[in-house]
C-alpha cells in the first residue's frame, strides 16, 4: 500500500467583537475535519451573515502548537480576492461567502482554521 501524508484541517468561527474575539453564530462552516492528502489543494468554506454595508473578514490559523496565525484579510468594499503566497480567497459578497484556497498543501497545514467576521466598532443602538 502507498503510505501518503494525509493533513487534517478543521474550520471553526469566530466574529471578533469590541470586547474581543466572540464564537458566533454569524459565521457558519462544515464543522467535520477534513484530511487532505499532501500536495492537493484545500478549500475551506466559510459563509457569514452581517447586515452591515462595511465589513471585514479574517482567516487565521491555529497549528496545534496553539498559536493563533493570522493568514488574510479581505475588505468588503475590496473588488478583488486577497492572496497571499500559497493562500487565496474567493469572496462572493453576494452570496456572503468567503472561501480559502490553500494550493500545493503541505503537513504544516494541518491545524484548526479560523474564518473571522469583523463588523464596524463604531454603532448606533
Ligand atoms: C474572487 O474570485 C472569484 C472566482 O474567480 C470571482 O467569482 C469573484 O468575483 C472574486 N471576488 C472578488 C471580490 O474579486
Amino acid at each position: 500500500m502507498l503510505l501518503s501524508s494525509l493533513l487534517k484541517v478543521v474550520v471553526a468561527s469566530l466574529c471578533l467583537g469590541k470586547d474581543g474575539p466572540i464564537i458566533a453564530q454569524k459565521v457558519t462552516q462544515d464543522p467535520e475535519p477534513m484530511l487532505v492528502q499532501e500536495k492537493e489543494a484545500v478549500t475551506l468554506d466559510c459563509t457569514y451573515d452581517t447586515s452591515d454595508l462595511s465589513y471585514s473578514l479574517f482567516w487565521y490559523k491555529q497549528p496545534s502548537s496553539g498559536a493563533v496565525i493570522f493568514l488574510l484579510r479581505q475588505d468588503s468594499h475590496s473588488k478583488e480576492n486577497a492572496t497571499e503566497g500559497r493562500y487565496s480567497l474567493n469572496f462572493q459578497k453576494a452570496s456572503k461567502s468567503i472561501t480559502l484556497v490553500i494550493s500545493a498543501s503541505q503537513l504544516e497545514d494541518s491545524a484548526v482554521y479560523f474564518c473571522a467576521l469583523r463588523e464596524p466598532t463604531v454603532r448606533r443602538s
